[in-house]
């Protein structure tokens, strides 16, 4: 990676101001649901106290509050999560920039504190001059750890890096390296496994991706439309009728340039998703019914081409995995790649992500990423603004 991390900078005795990214999942009750966020922003809190700086800033956001301040969406739950897994007490502030913050932060004892949630002000996603500068007032040095984030240009991921020297943390650095290696140097044989609802939200990673892997894998109800630019007949399956010649087109662009593509050869299927008690497998689709997940045969098909995969970037499930009935296949698939040896396994992140979790394979996985849309962006060969934003190493910007 060629920007500047916490360990080229120092950090003693100085006021370092982290965005991390806290949008963890609630339930009504306010309980945290997943913490995965929090505890990959662990290490970089815990090694910048190790430099004994004065005081060390946490802030994200947590939702969409769209510039309103929202009671369920406030970050006191994160807050004593972080106690937990810090071990040490943090101060939670119930507001993230101006004077108050200011006098709050130099005058407590503590030395971890956590800002509210920045987008109760609307500045922040304007990614509006005047609020960096605010926030960027409270401390002296900028670390970006929010690799979830860091596909949005707002002001405490972007905009502060131009009123701060500004370094990545350990978990965006982490990201940056397994996920740019897969991108751009990735070990061979390389396989790409694609699934999720919507072609259109996949084309410009397939295009990308397609310069680099061996065989892309496509799974979920996107494979429906591919189906549909071969001709076949997919019932009631989620179709995205106007993406497909685009899909015919990524068909005929692949077998150009010889990377293989799988749609495999048979699926599960119900005449109603809300009543599985029909459920068979079939290996054409008839008028009526509807492809729910991948079938035993595409499962074999897929592993066969895993089998001999020196990397592997998975991103989105096989079928509709949150239900039982049609979770077959992506859990197959999950505990396939968990089980894969010699092989580097990344996990999109996002429902891929909740998929691993779900099936208990996450510390089997070489790395699942902690952004959804962002590693989407970086995968499609985007520069994020939040890392762009971040001083380069060679170069005094
Ligand atoms: C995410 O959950 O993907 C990030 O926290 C970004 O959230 P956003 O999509 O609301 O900007």
């Amino acid at each position: 990676m060629n920007k500047m991390t916490v360990k080229d900078i120092n950090l003693k005795g100085k006021k370092v101001i982290v965005r991390c990214d806290f949008n963890v999942p609630l339930d009504d009750n306010l309980n945290i649901t997943d913490d995965m966020r929090i505890v990959a922003s662990i290490p970089t809190i815990k090694y910048i106290l190790a430099q004994d700086p004065a005081k060390v800033i946490l802030m994200s956001h947590l939702g969409r509050p769209k510039g309103q301040v929202s009671e369920k969406e406030r970050l006191t739950p994160v807050a004593k999560q972080l106690e937990k897994l810090l071990n040490q007490k943090v101060l939670k502030l119930d507001d993230c920039i101006g004077d108050s913050v200011k006098a709050s932060i130099n005058n407590s004892s503590e030395k971890v504190i956590l800002l509210e949630n920045l987008r109760f002000y609307k500045q922040e996603e304007k990614n509006d001059p005047e609020f960096s500068k605010k926030l960027a007032d409270l401390a002296d040095i900028y670390v970006n750890d929010a690799f979830g984030t860091a596909h949005r240009a707002h002001a405490s991921t972007e905009g502060i890096a131009k009123f701060l020297p500004a370094v990545a943390g350990f978990l965006l650095e982490k990201e940056i390296n397994y996920l740019g290696k897969a991108v751009h140097n990735p070990e061979k044989p390389f396989v790409v496994i694609m699934g999720g609802a919507k072609v259109s939200d996949k084309i410009m990673l397939i295009e990308n991706l397609m310069n680099k892997a061996d065989a892309i894998l496509i799974g979920g109800a996107m494979v429906f439309t591919f189906f549909k630019a071969l001709g076949a007949n997919v019932g009631t399956s989620r179709l995205e009728a106007d993406k497909v010649d685009i899909a015919k087109g990524l068909l005929e662009k692949a077998k150009q340039k010889g990377v293989k593509i799988e749609l495999g050869e048979d699926f599960v299927v119900a005449t109603s998703f809300d009543d599985p008690k029909d459920r068979k497998v079939v290996t054409k689709i008839e008028d009526g019914w509807m492809g729910l997940d991948i079938g035993p045969k595409t499962v074999e098909i897929f592993k066969q081409v895993l089998s001999t995969a020196k990397t592997v970037v998975w991103n989105g499930p096989m079928g509709v995995f949150e239900k039982d009935e049609y979770a077959g296949g992506t859990k197959a698939i999950a505990d396939y790649l968990a089980n894969l040896k010699d092989c580097t396994t990344i996990v999109g992140g996002g429902d891929s992500a909740a998929a691993a979790k779900k099936f208990n394979v996450e510390d089997k996985m070489t790395h699942i990423s902690t952004g959804g849309g962002a590693s989407l962006e970086f995968l499609e060969g985007q520069e994020l603004p939040g890392i762009a934003a971040l001083k380069n190493r060679a170069s005094s910007k």
